[in-house]
């Protein structure tokens, strides 16, 4: 039987009903469908619970980077329409295919490796792989630049015409939707206009077609095409805001955080003054003071960037991090208040009760809040509250 929370050294919990509600909220922003797109295990938050609830609050599908991250979710019984886009032309495509993942290609040194890969039966209508055609459009990362995407297009239409593949969709990736009036977000989607068109004209008329990701969807309706993609937005993160001010609440109303990590205090000692505190002594005590030690650390993905940086909340209050973030702890600084051994210490959460957000740490360690979640270690254990009972 699994521990209950109180016993755990530390956890991430994680809301499923805000997480739900985030579909239902992203929902009525668009008539498109929706990708839930749990790549990196859903954002740090565990992909098989959060697959099952974003599927049943009103997500089409699913999206993913690798095909292990694919493969965990079919192992886990999840058979939704998934879509994996990060694969080298080496790798085994097999269970991918067997199992109807959709595959993204970007090149012709893609489309022949799926070929290589027919299923037995794959002339009867829906049983050959499933493929989505990705176009560079402007963000100079994966997909295919306009020089090459003629050429994809046919070959892709002549092996759909063949019955060897099913192309379900044609794709693309903004790249600074985030970025107030950033004019390549209207040059991006002109281009994959003019691609989509392009592919139409080759033969290829896919389902769908889709731009956006939690930016496009929440701010610019003109890429919403048939599909948006969202990661960041349903996990409660204001994707307009991937670098927001210490303190601040998430802009956009509509959103409720998802995730809370807590842990425990695991020891406090009284220390004089001029104390050294953690590797190289970076903190002295300025006063007796008492110190407290939090079993978390860069293992579990507290960045050592947010040293002597980061804040943690213990009963209520705010306590900045003493000296450096170690592997598995880091200390804080309580002065002479009251705290013990075993108090409840929120390192970040939707900041209703004044504990840091996720925001807030981006800020610490200088980076955004998406990696902030994303690099919790599988040290933490995720704790599922809310959802179906
Ligand atoms: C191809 C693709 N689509 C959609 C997303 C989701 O982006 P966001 O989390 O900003 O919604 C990502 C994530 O980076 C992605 O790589």
């Amino acid at each position: 039987m699994a521990n209950s929370p109180e016993t755990l050294r530390a956890y991430a919990e994680v809301d499923l009903d805000a997480l739900a509600h985030n579909v239902r909220e992203v929902l009525t922003r668009t008539d498109a469908d929706l990708m839930a797109v749990v790549k990196a295990d859903a954002y740090g938050h565990g992909a098989v619970g959060i697959a099952r609830t974003v599927l049943a609050a009103g997500a089409r599908m699913l999206g993913v980077a690798t095909l292990d991250e694919a493969v965990t979710l079919r192992l886990a019984g999840i058979d939704a329409q998934l879509v994996c886009w990060l694969w080298t032309p080496q790798e085994d495509l097999r269970y991918a295919v067997d199992t109807g993942v959709e595959l993204v290609v970007y090149s012709l040194a893609h489309l022949a490796r799926v070929l290589e890969f027919p299923v037995p039966d794959s002339r009867v209508p829906g049983r050959a792989p499933r493929i989505h055609l990705k176009a560079d459009t402007g963000l100079g990362r994966g997909g295919a630049t306009p020089a090459d995407w003629q050429e994809l297009c046919r070959a892709a239409a002549a092996a759909e015409r063949d019955g060897l593949i099913t192309v379900v969709g044609l794709m693309s990736h903004l790249a600074s939707a985030d970025e107030e009036d950033d004019p390549s977000v209207g040059e991006q989607t002109e281009n994959f206009r003019e691609m989509a068109a392009a592919a139409e004209a080759a033969g290829l008329t896919p389902e769908y077609r889709h731009l956006a990701n939690s930016p496009g969807t929440l701010d610019h309706p003109a890429t919403h095409f048939d599909l948006v993609r969202c990661g960041i937005a349903l996990y409660g993160l204001d994707p307009l805001r991937a670098d927001a001010t210490p303190g601040g609440r998430q802009v956009d109303p509509g959103l409720r955080p998802v995730m809370t990590l807590r842990s425990r205090v695991v020891l406090t000692k009284r220390v004089p003054a001029g104390h050294g505190v953690s590797y190289g002594l970076t903190y002295r005590t300025p006063a007796e003071t008492t110190l407290a030690l939090i079993p978390l650390g860069y293992a579990d993905g507290i960045p050592r960037s947010a040293s002597s940086r980061g804040e943690v909340q213990v009963n209520g209050r705010r306590y900045r991090i003493a000296g450096r973030v170690a592997m598995d702890q880091f200390v804080i600084d309580v002065g002479d208040d009251p705290v013990e051994i075993g108090d409840q210490v929120v390192v970040f959460g939707p900041g209703d009760h004044g504990e840091p957000t996720v925001a807030d740490w981006a800020t610490y360690a200088g980076t955004i809040h998406y990696e902030i979640v994303t690099r919790l270690g599988p040290r933490v254990p995720r704790v599922y509250i809310g959802g179906p009972s």
